[in-house]
């Protein structure tokens, strides 16, 4: 069993969002007991008061603790006083002497990221069945082919789709303890699908669901990444609402087809993004046109429009427009993938320029 300097070693790289500095050099772990030489008690200063940064917490303390030997963890937690937090005020002033770039961490940082510069992309839409897992599939296989790393959570739990539509049919591996994602088209892809039997039913609800996907953030081995793509479930539900808390940094992407209604329900999910402080990235219009292999004229089929107007409506751009028509694949070809266009088609040069125009964007 580790020593209570061991204990809080374990967790320096836990940092407070608020100060930029790390919990244990902040003392917001404090009145450590160490029982029976493996249950350890301990009080968590938090400096802000957001359920989920709390879990977040807690749960990494947990894990870092246990890491070091502890069978048992019990974790008090209460706010910051005003005491607490002038003390810390100064801590920061002191380490800021003399002055350095890395302690002005930004408050927003969370626990999720506070290591790495990866960029958040959740793709979401009004209701399902408008293309959303085929947008955010393509768009992510497009930025791997201009040479980013990508990782691709399928955030949709009950309605996980992403590991049949790239023809992933191997299981992530444990090493470790850790969940490695299972590559494909240089993607690292971690999804629902991946830890049920043979397609059944997710039955669990609300709490669960968080946790799941909060253990995809904290228990993948997700290496380096540029960009981390979300499939969220399609509306506004509990699974939708714990991403946007969990990840407040994560820019969106709504899809929509050009179908008035469609683009009607859309600016629902589009109200969400906006009321949590989300940065809308752009609409996608999925199912624009149908291109004649003939004469090469467009017939709008759904209608036109309706993604144009949603983006005005959410003060954002139309990023492209996907015709209709699925991939041309073979089930005999070693890399089949029912759903992903290759990129010397049409629709694979439009996924191109989708994901070349969401890097300008994200800078
Ligand atoms: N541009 C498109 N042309 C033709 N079929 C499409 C297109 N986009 C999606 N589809 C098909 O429509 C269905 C729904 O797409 P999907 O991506 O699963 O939607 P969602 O994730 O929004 O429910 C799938 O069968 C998919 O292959
Ligand atoms: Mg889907």
């Amino acid at each position: 069993m580790a020593t209570k300097e061991e204990l809080l070693a374990s967790i320096s790289q836990l940092k407070d969002p608020e100060f930029g500095l790390s919990l244990a050099d902040l003392q917001f772990v404090r009145d450590m007991m160490i029982k029976d030489n493996n249950r350890v008690a301990a009080t968590v200063l938090l400096s802000k008061e957001d359920e989920s940064y709390k879990a977040g917490l807690q749960h990494a303390i947990v894990e870092s603790f246990k890491a070091a030997g502890a069978e048992e963890v019990h974790l008090r937690f209460r706010p910051l006083t005003e005491y607490d937090r002038n003390e810390a005020a100064k801590k920061v002033q002191a380490q800021m002497e003399p002055y350095s770039e890395e302690t002005n961490v930004p408050a927003s940082v969370n626990v999720l990221d506070a290591q790495s510069g990866v960029k958040f992309i959740a793709i979401a839409s009004g209701k399902g069945g408008v293309g959303k897992s085929t947008v955010t599939v393509n768009l992510a296989v497009a930025l791997a082919r201009l040479g980013k790393k990508v990782g691709l959570v399928d955030a949709d739990i009950y309605g996980f789709s992403v590991p049949d539509m790239m023809g992933i049919e191997e299981r992530p591996q444990m090493v470790d303890n850790r969940i490695l994602p299972v590559e494909r088209f240089g993607v690292k892809v971690i999804s629902m699908g991946f830890f049920v039997e043979e397609n059944t039913p997710v039955i669990w609800r609300g709490p669960m669901l968080g946790k799941m996907l909060r253990n995809f953030f904290n228990e993948v081995e997700w290496g380096e990444l540029d960009y981390l793509l979300l499939d969220l479930p399609p509306g506004t539900g509990d699974v939708a609402l714990d991403v946007h808390q969990m990840i407040p940094q994560s820019k969106e992407i709504i899809v929509t087809t050009p179908h008035a209604t469609a683009a009607f329900v859309a600016a629902r999910a589009g109200a969400m993004a906006i009321h949590t402080d989300h940065e809308i990235l752009g609409v996608v219009e999925n199912m624009s046109y149908y291109s004649c292999g003939q004469c090469g004229n467009k017939e709008y089929i759904f209608g036109r429009g309706g993604g144009a107007k949603l983006a005005e409506e959410l003060h954002t751009g139309l990023l492209a427009q996907i015709p209709l028509g699925v991939p041309e694949n073979h089930v005999a070809e070693p890399d089949y993938s029912p759903s992903v266009y290759k990129a010397e088609m049409p629709t694979g040069q439009i996924y191109l320029e989708l994901a070349q125009e969401v890097m300008n964007r994200l800078g």
